[in-house]
């Protein structure tokens, strides 16, 4: 007997191509709010309805209503912005929003703070930077990722070019965003077919993410997407076609067994010439066969878990008209970025700058990290990239300029001799914005932080590379469980703690202690630094290492993600 559908399933059925009644809650001045399902159809938008927690209960005692504001997310394919596209958004950021803008794990921007009243001029401006926040959230395909390894400039350039390709092909085609948000002609609707010919009238079941990766980096991590693409290169470099990935995905719950992180599958090989067939059917595939009643199991990876990959693949193949050939041999090294200064094969330079968390703002007495980064952008000729790790690359730099762009970043703090912990750590944005937030996850690593380096000092291991990533929740928006060390809110102030993750990507962690503490969690781990420091082979990585010295089980594939948890440890 088929399920019933989703709530979610209803107000996209019902919404007219994501119109819902966002236009007249737009006009409705008596609330700073929107109507829950707009609140819903608003993501496929770009933004997320919030209110600042930190204000709640005082709000509450005073009978006000919650301190709304949106959080808007724009679509950078690739993560690539033009000096000028910065500066729009730095602007938008210090007028309409909290004087801050936040590079996410996913390359984009996300400005926080925006008022109702407020959105459709930052849509504008943001619209005028021909730069755009359509299916930056939402059941469709999202913000297309692209490893921004500017020294490889050859594959580089092919990789962005495919990431485009896909990310224009997958772009919702309603007329919706035009005439909310840019006072666009409201457009007849008319057959599924001709507004959506490939989403049609509900779009995804769940959320979809689309990578390309160019080995040996593996920054993006593909094995966390939804579908990636893997440049394979010939001696010299340049790039012979894709292997295709499947089925990867972080998000689970809570104490919800059926639920689970999954690395994507490696499902075969193509030619460019191909990959955008292939990628629309991927995307249909999952439009026909996803869950649409439960969504805790829509995403891609549970159709793939429930179909099998070799159904699914002679699927998409069907559809495509394309026959994959066997996947290529391919190494990834690292999923970290490169910081400092490299050398392009076009002569030119690019600098990796360190932003904590991907936080850019001016603190006062402190850095004016947003006031160097727009004064970096007023006068340089290349562009901005945004990493996966949550940086920034100021790339394509003459040589002639080089010194000045270094000296503003280091005076502002962008370049610091960082640890080899706090060069690899990522935290997603959590309290005080995000609703779902158990934990604090970018307002407390910093710290933590600090008090590991302590411990990594005394046993010798400072500059070694360790990934830590932290989430003030189980869904996973920092990529934890893939993490080396991977901390996920349970509740204020409280995480579980997951191990054995491998450095480049390619493996799960585990459960290894649940419901810690800050004194717990260094006291977890600072025996374990200790073995580290004192058995590990040559060159032996932690996550490797922590499996090898018994203190972990690896988890092979997502399935086994809560099997063989150690009793004792973690429950
Ligand atoms: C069911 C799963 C998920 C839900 C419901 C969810 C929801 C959210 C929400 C509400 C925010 C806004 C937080 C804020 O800025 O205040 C957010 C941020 C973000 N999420 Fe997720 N998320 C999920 C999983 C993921 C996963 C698995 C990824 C990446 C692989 C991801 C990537 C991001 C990114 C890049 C941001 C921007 C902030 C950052 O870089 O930390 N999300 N997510
Ligand atoms: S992981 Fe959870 S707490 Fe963190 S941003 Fe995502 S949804 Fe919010």
């Amino acid at each position: 007997m088929p399920q019933e559908l989703s709530r979610n399933e209803r107000i996209k059925e019902a919404s007219d191509y994501l119109r819902g009644t966002l236009a007249e809650g737009l006009a409705e001045d008596i609330t700073g709010s929107i109507v829950e399902d707009d609140a819903q159809l608003v993501k496929f938008h770009g933004m997320y309805l919030q209110d600042d927690r930190d204000l709640r209960s005082e709000r509450t005692r005073k009978k006000l209503e919650k301190a709304f504001a949106f959080m808007i997310r724009v679509r950078i394919s690739g993560g690539v912005l033009t000096p000028q596209q910065w500066l729009a958004l730095d602007r938008v950021a210090r007028v309409y929003g909290n004087g801050t803008m936040r590079l996410t794990t996913r390359q984009t921007v996300q400005l926080h703070g925006i008022i109702k009243s407020n959105l459709k001029s930052t849509m504008k401006a943001i619209d005028a930077a021909l730069l755009g926040s359509i299916a930056a959230c939402g059941d469709v395909n999202r913000n297309v990722m692209c490893n921004p390894n500017p020294f490889q400039s050859r594959a580089h350039a092919a990789a962005l070019e495919l990431a485009r390709a896909v990310s224009d092909h997958l772009t919702p085609r309603t007329p919706a965003y035009r005439e909310i948000w840019l006072d666009g002609e409201r457009i007849a609707g008319g057959e599924d077919e001709v507004i959506e010919p490939i989403y049609g009238k509900t779009y995804l079941p769940r959320k979809f993410k689309t990578v390309v990766a160019v080995p040996p980096h593996n920054d993006v991590d593909v094995f966390a997407h939804d579908l990636g693409f893997i440049a394979i290169l010939d001696n010299e470099g340049h790039v012979e076609g894709w292997n295709v990935t499947v089925g990867g995905g972080m998000g689970m719950t809570h104490g919800e067994p059926d639920t689970y992180p999954r690395t994507a599958d490696v499902m075969g090989f193509c030619r460019t010439r191909d990959a955008l067939s292939i990628a629309e059917s991927v995307v249909t595939v999952q439009r026909d066969w996803g869950d649409r009643a439960n969504r805790k199991h829509a995403r891609l990876k549970y159709t793939i878990e429930d179909r099998g990959l070799a159904a699914f693949r002679a699927e998409v193949e069907r559809r495509a008209g394309v026959l994959l050939d066997a996947s290529r041999p391919f190494k990834f090294t690292s999923t970290c970025d490169r910081y400092g200064w490299s050398a392009g094969e076009n002569g030119r330079g690019h600098l990796t700058l360190f932003v904590e968390n991907g936080r850019i703002s001016d603190v006062k007495g402190g850095a004016q990290q947003l006031a160097v980064l727009r004064k970096i952008a007023e006068s340089h000729s290349g562009d901005i990239r945004i990493t996966a790790n949550q940086n920034l690359i100021i790339a394509n730099v003459p040589v002639e300029r080089q010194a000045e762009i270094e000296k503003l970043a280091a005076d502002a703090g962008l370049l610091a001799p960082w640890s080899g912990l706090r060069r690899n750590a990522m935290a997603c944005v959590a309290l005080p914005t995000c609703g779902l937030a158990l934990a604090e996850s970018e307002r407390y690593l910093p710290d933590l932080i600090g008090a590991l380096d302590e411990r990594l000092a005394a046993h010798g291991l400072s500059a070694d590379d360790i990934v830590i990533r932290m989430t003030g929740c189980p869904n996973g928006c920092a990529r934890p469980y893939l993490a080396e060390i991977g901390l996920v809110g349970k509740g204020p102030g409280r995480y579980n703690l997951y191990l054995g993750a491998a450095f480049d990507g390619s493996r799960l962690s585990k459960l290894y202690a649940e419901d810690l503490d800050h004194k717990a969690i260094v006291a977890a781990l600072d025996p374990l630094f200790a073995a580290y420091a004192g058995q590990r082979n040559a060159g032996e990585r932690f996550g490797d290492f922590c499996i090898r010295a018994g203190f972990i089980a690896a988890t092979t594939n997502g399935r086994d993600f809560h099997a063989n948890v150690k009793a004792g440890t973690a429950a």
